[in-house]
């Protein structure tokens, strides 16, 4: 049974005139760092200047020493970043207050909740033991009711960090209050994968193991560290990409049809799926890869070895390229690897899920040249669709040949902060990660990680700019396939 959270003592909810949408208060702990200014205030420049949260108020808060001066400058710019200069960001701009604080400090806690204004939606872009300690002070003070908790990944830092600040928030809010970012689940490809699945009859009956050889999902960029040595180091392409983004993807693309895409059903269809997936034959030895890159040059620029970069500390090892094959047990997939890889400083950006059929039954006598497989393509930059089929080609009609059919996916209205920060202004939840799931995903990883931590698996080495080590499990991207 849920129990109600604790009310913060002398707090006023502002009462609106009926019919008037409710004033919000969007806190933002952690309020001068990289993510804001880069990812969480442009989302918020274009949910504002498209119209949403009118009257919002936004408050920052860190242990930086700023005025509001200097928190108004750094949130007009990064709503310029977006061209979000218009009236009602302007105002948001005006209006925007900063308060120095120690947010892990009953007593700074308090100090903030008395400026907000109307509801609260609290947003902890914070490292996770810092959101951890935030938390369980605000346990301590009680927020006011219907406060909303926004929570940057990662969640936790493994799954029994996990669970201990999923038992904070319980105590604080109900479960439909928490929203875990992750803002994959933002991005309008990402949400496209429903629409193309459940709503065409073409994909949805052969995408199964009688029919699927393999899927893959992958996200290579061209990025290296980008001066985020304080966070990057202690966390590696596994957490920082895998054990998030892209397990949110493999659920996705693996869950079954729900009878909704309301928060209870979505989410419960890929808590499913997430609980039946595991590293492949339990063996993370066979079926991990972790490396990093060295010196070398990506897209012109140079870039140094990571082990070079400023603020690493080579010693721990992380990794900046991670590949995981894993196995999800269910009646639909059993028997079909998900292969899951993600790297920075490679040679160009792939980001795509890539599903690989079986080959045909029997190719009858007479046509020649068959090689690949189909495929179907589902990019994530550029948003697109693609199809690798097998067709008569030109000239001798039975020899084979394969074509790649491709659409563009549509863009979304708002980039993925946006969207993610519309769903907790408008209480839903459906895009944000349940706390069991949250939970479910650490217990993915970890064996993983606990075999990289053994030595058990080297760290290999590969260039920045080049493709990544030689050995990699994946399909080949269609430029680099083997041409008949
Ligand atoms: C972030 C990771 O969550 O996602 C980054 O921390 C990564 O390392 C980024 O580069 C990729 O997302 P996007 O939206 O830039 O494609």
């Amino acid at each position: 049974m849920e129990t109600s959270p604790p009310s913060v003592a002398g707090f006023v909810a502002d009462r609106p005139a009926p019919g008037d949408p409710v004033p919000q208060t969007l806190l933002l702990l952690g309020a001068s760092g990289d993510l804001a200014a880069r990812l969480l205030l442009p989302g918020l420049g274009r949910l504002v200047a498209s119209g949403a949260q009118p009257g919002l108020r936004l408050i920052g808060s860190g242990t930086d020493d700023w005025d509001d001066e200097r928190w108004r400058r750094r949130v007009a710019d990064s709503f310029a970043l977006v061209g979000a200069d218009g009236p009602r960001e302007t105002e948001v701009v005006r209006a925007a207050r900063y308060l120095p604080a120690d947010v892990t400090g009953e007593e700074d806690l308090r100090r903030l909740l008395a400026a907000c204004h109307g509801q609260v939606v609290i947003f902890f872009a914070l490292p996770p033991a810092i959101t951890a300690r935030a938390a369980a002070a605000l346990a301590r003070i009680g927020l006011p009711p219907g406060t909303r908790l926004m929570l940057e990944k990662p969640f936790g830092t493994d799954a029994v960090s996990a669970r201990s600040l999923n038992d904070i928030l319980a105590g604080l809010v109900p479960e439909d209050q928490v929203h875990r970012i992750d803002h994959f689940l933002g991005k309008s490809t990402v949400v496209n994968i429903l629409g193309l699945r459940f709503a065409n009859r073409i994909f949805e009956p052969v995408l199964n193991s009688a029919h699927v050889a393999c899927v893959d999902i992958v996200f290579d960029e061209t990025l290296g560290l980008e001066g985020r040595a304080g966070y990057y180091d202690g966390t590696g392409a596994l957490v920082d990409m895998v054990q998030s983004h892209l397990l949110q993807v493999l659920a996705l693309m693996a869950m079954d049809a729900p009878p909704t895409l309301d928060a209870r059903d979505l989410r419960g269809r890929k808590a499913q799926v997430l609980r039946a997936t595991r590293v492949w034959d339990d063996d993370p030895v066979r079926w991990s890869r972790r490396a990093r890159y060295t010196a070398g040059e990506v897209d012109g620029r140079r870039l140094p070895g990571y082990a070079d970069e400023p603020g690493i500390d080579p010693a721990r090892g992380t990794e900046t390229l991670a590949e995981v094959v894993l196995a999800v047990d269910t009646w639909r997939w059993a028997g079909v690897p998900f292969r899951l890889r993600s790297g920075k400083a490679l040679a160009g950006t792939r980001k795509e899920a890539i599903v690989t059929f079986k080959q045909p039954p029997r190719v009858p006598t007479g046509l020649t040249g068959y090689e690949q497989p189909d495929r179907l393509r589902i990019g994530f930059g550029p948003d697109r669709l693609g199809l690798d089929v097998n067709v008569n080609g030109p000239g001798n009609p039975l020899e084979l040949d394969q074509v790649h059919l491709m659409a563009d996916f549509g863009p979304g209205e708002l980039p993925p902060y946006g969207e993610v920060l519309r769903g907790a202004f408008e209480g839903d939840p459906t895009l944000s990660v349940r706390g069991d799931t949250a939970e479910d995903c650490w217990r993915i990883v970890e064996p993983v990680l606990e075999a990289w931590r053994a030595g058990a698996v080297p760290l290999q080495e590969y260039p920045a700019g080049s493709p990544g080590p030689k050995d990699f499990l994946l399909t080949p991207a269609p430029g680099e396939m083997r041409r008949h």
